[in-house]
C-alpha cells in the first residue's frame, strides 16, 4: 500500500513535469555545466565526493533554471538535482529505482516506458530518457565493465550491476519499440524459507517436507513461468544443505547466494559476435563433476545441459537441484524430455522418461498470480514409471488454484514415497543438533 501511495504520487507531482521536453532540456543542460566544470578540472566523475557534487549540481540546476518557466518547487527541484546527479554518477534515470529497495524489478520499453515492479506490482513510473541516445549510452554503461558492447552484431548480452543485480539488454532492430532493460534487483538479504512462510507462499508443514528433502539429499527440480520465485525458492531451500557439503553452483548470471562455506561458482559465458568463446552450462557440468562436488545446483536448465545433470544426479551427486521454465509440474517433466532429446541422448522414449524417473525425486512448481503474489501450487513426488508414463503422487497443493489471493494449502498424503529417507534425515539431524554440530 505504502509503495502504490508512493508511486501514485511520484506520479501526480511529476508525470507531466518530468516527461516534458523543456524539463529534460534543463536536466541536459545542468548535465552539460557540471561535466565541463569537471572536464576543466581534469576530474573523472567516479572521483568526485557526493559532497562536491552535490554543491557543483545545485549551482549548475540553478543556472539552468534561469530563464526558463518551469516554476520547480522545492521537492521538484530536489528531484531534478538528483536526477543530474545520477547522470554524472550512476546510470540516469534508472539509478533512482537501482537505490530504491522497494523495488524488485525495473523494466525499460524504450525511452519513454519505465516500469518497476513493487511488492508484486508493475507501475509504469514518471521517469523517461530523454531519447533513444541517451538510452542507448545508459546501455553501453552497464555492458561496458564487463567487456562488452551491445549494438546490431551482438543485440543482446546479459550483464550483471556492480551490486550483483541481473541486467538484459536488447537493441533495435530487435527490439521494435527501442532499447529494452530488464533488471532483476539483487537482494541482498534474500528470502529465506521463513519470510516465504510468512508471505503465504507456502505452508509451516510444506516449508518442513521440503527441509527434510534436501536433508535426505533429494534430487529436487523447481519449476514456474518467469519471475514467479524459482531462483528465491532455490536459494532458500539451499540453506538446509549441511555446511560440510561441498556445493558447485552453475549459472548464467550468478545470483544465488549460498551461505555454505565450500562453495565453488561457476558462471556461462555468452558466445562473442564471431560466434567464439562460448563456456556452455554443459562444459562447465562436465567440468564439475571432476572437482568432486557433493552436490551441485544448476540455476536454470534449459538447453543439453540437462543430459549431465540428470546423470550426476544419477551418479553420486544426489542432493541436486535446479530449476525449469514451465507451466506445470507435468510440463517441467515434459520440457526435461524435450530438452534431453535435443542434447542428443538417443533413447527410445519409454527409456527417456525412465531416465527422468530415476534421477528425480521431487518437483515443486510455482506460479506467479495475476496481482503479483508468488505461491508454490503443487509440491509431487516422482513415484517411477506406470505404462510407460512418469507417474507423479502430489504431495502437497494450493487449495483453490483459480483464486489468486488463496494462502492455505492442502496436504495429500502423509505417505511419502521417501518415507523412510526423510525419517533418516530428520533423525540425523536431531543426532547432530544434540552434538552442536546441527544447522
Ligand atoms: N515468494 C515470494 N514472495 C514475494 N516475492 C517473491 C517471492 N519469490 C520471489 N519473489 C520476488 O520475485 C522476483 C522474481 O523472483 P526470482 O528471481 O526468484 O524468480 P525466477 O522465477 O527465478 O525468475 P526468472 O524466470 O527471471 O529466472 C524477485 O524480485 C523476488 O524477490
Ligand atoms: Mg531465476
Amino acid at each position: 500500500m505504502k509503495a502504490e501511495l508512493q508511486s501514485d504520487l511520484a506520479f501526480r507531482i511529476r508525470r507531466d513535469l518530468n516527461v516534458s521536453d523543456a524539463y529534460q532540456h534543463a536536466k541536459f543542460r545542468a548535465v552539460e555545466i557540471v561535466q565541463k566544470l569537471l572536464d576543466d578540472r581534469a576530474q573523472d566523475e567516479a572521483d568526485v565526493d557526493a559532497e562536491q557534487l552535490r554543491l557543483a549540481v545545485g549551482r549548475a540546476v540553478g543556472a539552468a533554471l534561469a530563464g526558463t518557466h518551469l516554476g520547480l518547487n522545492g521537492p521538484e527541484r530536489d528531484w531534478l538535482q538528483q536526477e543530474v546527479a545520477h547522470e554524472i554518477q550512476g546510470y540516469g534515470p534508472l539509478q533512482r529505482y537501482l537505490d530504491d529497495a522497494e523495488v524488485d524489478d525495473i523494466i525499460v520499453n524504450g525511452p519513454d516506458r519505465i516500469y518497476v515492479e513493487r511488492g508484486g506490482t508493475l507501475y509504469r513510473e514518471a521517469a523517461r530518457f530523454r531519447d533513444h541516445a541517451h538510452l542507448m549510452r545508459i546501455a553501453q554503461k552497464i555492458v561496458g565493465p564487463l567487456g562488452r558492447r551491445v549494438d546490431q552484431t551482438t543485440p543482446f548480452v546479459d550483464a550483471r550491476l556492480p551490486d550483483g543485480s541481473r541486467v538484459n539488454v536488447v537493441v533495435p532492430p530487435v527490439s521494435v519499440d527501442g532499447t529494452t532493460i530488464s533488471i532483476r534487483k539483487f537482494k541482498r538479504t534474500p528470502l529465506t524459507g521463513h519470510d516465504l512462510v510468512k508471505l503465504g507462499s507456502m505452508s509451516r508443514e510444506m516449508l518442513d517436507y521440503l527441509a527434510s528433502c534436501v536433508r535426505a539429499r533429494l534430487n529436487v527440480v523447481i519449476s514456474g513461468g518467469t519471475g514467479s520465485g524459482k531462483s528465491t525458492l532455490l536459494n532458500a531451500l539451499s540453506t538446509f544443505i549441511s555446511p560440510a557439503e561441498r556445493l558447485v553452483t552453475i549459472e548464467d548470471a550468478a545470483e544465488l547466494q549460498l551461505r555454505q562455506p565450500h562453495v565453488v561458482r561457476m558462471e556461462t559465458r555468452m558466445p562473442n559476435a564471431d560466434g567464439t568463446q562460448e563456456v556452455s552450462a554443459r562444459a562447465i557440468l562436465r567440468n564439475t563433476l571432476r572437482m568432486r562436488p557433493d552436490r551441485i545446483i544448476v540455476g536454470e536448465v534449459r538447453g543439453p545441459e540437462a543430459v549431465d545433470m540428470l546423470q550426476a544426479m544419477t551418479t553420486g551427486h544426489d542432493g541436486s537441484m535446479t530449476t525449469i521454465h514451465a507451466n506445470s509440474a507435468r510440463d517441467a517433466l515434459d520440457r526435461l524430455e524435450m530438452l534431453l532429446a535435443f542434447g542428443g541422448l538417443n533413447v527410445d522414449m519409454r527409456m527417456l522418461r525412465r531416465q527422468i524417473a530415476g534421477a528425480i525425486n521431487v518437483l515443486i512448481h510455482l506460479q506467479r498470480t495475476a496481482n503479483g503474489r508468488r505461491r508454490l501450487v503443487e509440491i509431487a513426488e516422482v513415484c517411477g514409471l506406470e505404462e510407460d508414463q512418469v507417474s507423479l503422487q502430489t504431495v502437497f497443493r494450493v487449495a483453490d488454484p483459480e483464486d489468486p489471493d488463496t494462502d492455505h494449502f492442502i496436504q495429500e498424503t502423509r505417505r511419502s514415497r521417501y518415507d523412510r529417507r526423510l525419517q533418516r534425515a530428520r533423525t540425523s539431524l536431531h543426532g547432530q543438533s544434540r552434538t552442536g554440530v546441527g544447522l
